[in-house]
């Protein structure tokens, strides 16, 4: 039986022990530290994760399935991969856990099996607060089918999703409700257990997008009832892998796109072609990293579904309170303006993603001036496409100030201090 519950412990981060695993942090430019808050896109890599990569490629490199050691070892070394992910996103069974090329690639490959399923007069809901890999696989795949499509509205005053349009949308004729955890450009997390409730209560399937939650929060498919998540390695310190989770009565008959030759078993079906082994080698690593992390904060946690729930308690703690010092230091510059949740009570609606329009100068020229301070952020929408035309913000977008739990409140103080210096 998992642990669903949030582990409760002795949660606080030591930071110089987090970025000692973290060689990129300890970066100059022009004599001063570099600070990384371009982890949306991409986080920095623990040694442990490159390492194992290598220890991959060099000792145990070979195909899946042979009847030699290398082979076996292989395998073996995969199959705890899948265990590893299995406890990540809160799910008891490895086989439902199928790793791809990234989200994006993996998405298109269930939308495609999806809309097989699908017929003319069937509806596909998708948001406007979405990364467009949550909407653009599902709106082809509704061509292809002859499927309606419903886009989710947003209050644009705070980033976050209509509820009420979401309501009004849904109806019996609801297949799938494509939704994201958390947004990738502004912060929000979603009421996920309300909208999966609400979606199952008309008959209707729900896929989430956990790329940009799973590096701040605990991701439970089990107490979220999801029908699929996917979510990405190199957002929470792996490498470049992508990972599909879906129930076992979907996986199973969904007819997945695949080579005669090649497993019919799970998660056999849904993993085409020959995978980046290296790379699943770097996932487990990265999960152990996860969980290193949690055993460090809470020497009660005993699984390692366990240590991974202490170590998001300890991430999300220090996250918010870094957020909040960020969100706190940027409202006071006349010159910019946060889109998303600035409520210091309403923290915990959002992850410490920040994105910021400057009154005077445009989102690259931000990012260009802060690289020339040695801060690493990124600009423009973040694929978030539906997001930044409904904010009416193309073709510019915004900057985007992501925190992880390896930064620390000097660097939140330096970019609020370069940022006051920007006239
Ligand atoms: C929220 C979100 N969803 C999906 C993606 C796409 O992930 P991938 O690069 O693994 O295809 C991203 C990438 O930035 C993202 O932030």
């Amino acid at each position: 039986m998992m642990p669903n519950s949030h582990y409760k412990g002795q949660m606080t981060l030591n930071l110089t022990s987090v970025r000692s695993h973290f060689p990129a942090l300890s970066r100059s430019i022009n004599g001063r530290p570099v600070v990384f808050f371009d982890g949306p896109a991409g986080s920095q890599t623990p040694q442990g994760v490159a390492e194992a990569v290598s220890r991959y490629m060099l000792h145990t490199n070979a195909n899946h399935g042979g009847a030699f050691t290398t082979s076996r070892e292989s395998d073996a070394l995969l199959q705890e991969a899948h265990q590893a992910v299995a406890d990540l996103v809160g799910t008891p069974d490895p086989d439902l856990i199928a790793f791809g090329t990234n989200m994006t690639t993996l998405t298109f490959a269930l939308s495609r099996a999806l809309a097989r399923t699908w017929k003319h007069g069937d509806e596909v809901m998708v948001t406007r607060l979405d990364h467009d890999a949550n909407v653009t696989p599902w709106v082809l795949a509704a061509r292809d089918a002859g499927a309606e499509v419903r886009q989710v509205g947003i209050h644009k005053e705070d980033c976050t999703l209509d509820l009420d349009d979401f309501a009004a949308k849904l109806s019996p004729r609801t297949r799938l409700v494509a939704v994201g955890c958390a947004s990738n450009a502004v912060g929000t997390i979603n009421p996920l257990k309300r909208i999966i409730e609400q979606a199952h209560a008309v008959g209707a399937q729900v896929f989430l997008d956990a790329v940009h939650h799973a590096p701040h929060a605990a991701m439970d498919v089990t107490a979220w009832d999801c029908d699929y998540l996917a979510c990405s390695a190199y957002k929470f310190f792996g490498p470049h892998v992508g990972v599909l989770y879906g129930k076992r009565e979907h996986m199973e008959r969904l007819p997945a796109y695949k080579l005669r030759p090649a497993p019919d078993d799970l998660p056999g079906r849904w993993m085409t072609g020959t995978q980046s082994h290296e790379g699943i080698a770097g996932t487990l690593a990265a999960v152990e990293y996860l969980a290193d992390l949690g055993r460090s904060v809470s020497a009660r946690a005993s699984s390692r579904r366990e240590a991974l729930l202490a170590a998001y308690d300890a991430i999300q703690t220090y996250e918010r309170d870094l957020g909040g010092h960020l969100i706190r230091g940027l409202s006071q510059l006349p010159q910019i303006k946060i889109w998303g949740i600035t409520d210091s009570a309403r923290l915990t609606e959002r992850v410490p993603t920040i994105a910021l329009t400057h009154a005077q100068r445009p989102a690259c020229a931000v990012a260009e001036y802060l690289n020339h301070h040695g801060i690493f952020v990124w600009h423009g929408n973040f694929y978030a496409l539906s997001l930044t035309e409904t904010l009416g913000l193309e073709p510019e977008g915004m900057v985007r100030i992501g925190l992880l739990h390896y930064n620390l409140a000097e660097e939140v103080d330096r970019v609020i201090s370069v940022l006051g210096e920007l006239r």
